[in-house]
């Protein structure tokens, strides 16, 4: 450590992203003595990050502008002098992205670990004195020991200069989720840290301890605690394909799968979270982590463990091209020419976040199909989705063949999606949407006219007194299969 006091020390992260920027800064909200900058390769988001006008902050999270507004520039600091900020921490925390192989040994599955090296070296080539390194990206298991390599060939080297250089690695993965990060990260379930220095697990421990209950931080070793985090990942998007598949059943059966979520949610050992059907999946963990999930039970030779668990990113594809299809369906088997009003672009709702989203799948088949979409987002930039929709097309994605895939129009608001379209199409559960009043958007819509909820957020009736036509997810009663 540079400074003897625990409670005092200088921390660095790398990452100014989702997990870095919100982390960060509630730490530095409860830890006053520490100073912390977050750092980033990216002056364009370091810039951001430090705008004056809040509502330019690169990530949109509930309650976060609050606190940077009242600490930064006290003790949080955005900077792009990442080596520089390297030298002088005390505590370093990786939170770069960690995005799948496009290539090479692994590609569609493992994930790349070349910016975590990159930043290895770095801290290798800057570090002054004792470190610790925290792994906060989720990483596959045993990087830890790519880390430890890493410094401990710099170590070699420097320490016939400078003795007191050293260092400690500890994995401590993040479990926030978007949308509450700021709540997830004030009130955790649990904090996890994994590593074998006592003292550096006692140094972490300590910060968290200024909010967290000491009850709830739990230590492990290095690999149990990257490996706890794909498997809660890969267990939490497991529920979802599972609930989804049976709101296929449902809508087969003329069951609903509200009312098989409720019933089998008040089993204690099945619980009542996460179980709510949806249009399939998205964000930037959980296919990603199976995926390695997948890599790493296949390289081990546990080819049934990989075939279980790839089981579920396929559902979820299968998923969203299932509510594609049968929107075609629905409208008379085309979709030439007709109108679209796509609402939520988002992965879910309260996030401007669109990696992985089900919606960038769903419009690009519609597309695919000859529809003009008229898309709406609260909270997504018009670059953002324009991006998503021109992305080529990953391995597991349904594959598209034409190139119809321009006939979209991004709307600044709900009531113009409305004009002359054939169809809604709800995909992100924003708040706003479930207030739609249904007779006006009737009224503008072409007839018959239809309403897609694939999140169960618009209150049935009403739509039907609307004259309107809907499709619920998972709703196999007759309301939804006029
Ligand atoms: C996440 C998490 O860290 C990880 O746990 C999850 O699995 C996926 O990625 P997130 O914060 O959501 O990271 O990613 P992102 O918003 O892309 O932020 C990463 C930041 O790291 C970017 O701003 C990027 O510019 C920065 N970066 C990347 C560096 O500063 N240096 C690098 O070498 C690489
Ligand atoms: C997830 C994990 O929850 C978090 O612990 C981890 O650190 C990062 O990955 P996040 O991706 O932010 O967080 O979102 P989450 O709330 O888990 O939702 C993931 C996807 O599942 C979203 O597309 C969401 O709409 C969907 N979902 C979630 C459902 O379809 N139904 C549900 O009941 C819950």
């Amino acid at each position: 450590m540079k400074q003897n006091d625990l409670k005092n020390i200088n921390i660095c992260c790398i990452g100014a992203g989702y997990v870095g920027g919100p982390t960060m800064a509630v730490l530095a909200k409860h830890c006053p003595n520490i100073q912390v900058t977050v750092t980033d390769h990216n002056l364009e988001r370091i810039n951001d990050w430090n705008s004056i006008d809040l509502s330019k902050l690169p990530i949109y999270e509930p309650g976060l502008d609050e606190i940077v507004n009242k600490y930064r520039g006290k003790n949080l600091h955005f900077s792009s002098e990442v080596e520089k900020n390297i030298s002088i921490a005390d505590m370093i925390f990786i939170s770069v992205n960690t995005p799948t192989k496009t290539k090479g040994v692994g590609a569609g599955k493992a994930s790349d670990i070349k910016w975590v090296e990159a930043c290895a070296r770095q801290v290798a080539n800057n570090a002054k004195d004792h470190t610790i390194i925290v792994e906060k990206s989720t990483l596959p298991v045993r990087t830890a020991e790519v880390i430890k390599n890493i410094l401990e060939s710099a170590t070699s080297i420097k320490s016939q200069k400078n003795p007191s250089i050293s260092f400690d690695v500890l994995s401590n993965p993040e479990f926030l989720s978007e949308g509450s990060a700021i709540k997830d990260l004030e009130n955790p379930d649990r904090v996890l840290i994994g590593g074998e220095n006592n003292q550096a697990i006692k140094a972490l421990s300590e910060i968290y301890e200024n909010w967290v209950p000491v009850k709830k931080i739990l230590y492990t070793n290095i690999w149990s605690s990257e490996l706890a985090k794909l498997t809660a990942n890969a267990f939490l998007a497991q529920r979802i394909s599972s609930i989804n598949s049976i709101g296929a059943l449902c809508e087969a059966t003329g069951a609903d799968v509200r009312e098989v979520s409720r019933a089998i949610g008040t089993d204690s050992r099945i619980g009542a979270k996460f179980l709510d059907a949806g249009p399939g999946f998205g964000g930037s963990c959980f296919k990603k982590d199976i995926l390695n999930l997948v890599y790493l039970a296949s390289y081990f030779g546990l080819h049934e463990v990989a075939n279980f668990w790839e089981s579920v990113v396929k559902l979820n594809y299968w998923h969203q091209n299932r509510i594609s299809r049968l929107i075609v369906k629905k409208l008379f088997g085309t979709l030439s020419d007709k109108k679209i009003a796509v609402l939520g672009f988002a992965f879910k709702a309260n996030t401007n976040d669109t990696r992985e989203s089900a919606a960038i799948q769903i419009c690009k088949e519609l597309l695919e199909e000859g529809a003009i979409l008229s898309i709406y987002d609260p909270k997504v930039s018009r670059k953002q989705i324009k991006r998503d929709l021109n992305f080529i097309n990953d391995p597991y994605e349904i594959k598209t063949e034409s190139n119809n895939l321009n006939k979209y129009f991004i709307a600044d608001n709900i009531q113009e999606t409305f004009q002359d379209a054939d169809a809604i199409l709800i995909l992100t559960e924003w708040s706003e949407f479930s207030n739609i009043n249904w007779e006006s958007a009737y009224k503008m819509m072409r007839k018959p006219a239809w309403v897609f909820d694939s999140r169960s957020i618009v209150n049935p009736q009403k739509v039907l007194d609307a004259n309107l036509k809907l499709w619920r997810i998972g709703d196999g009663s007759k309301i939804s299969n006029i």
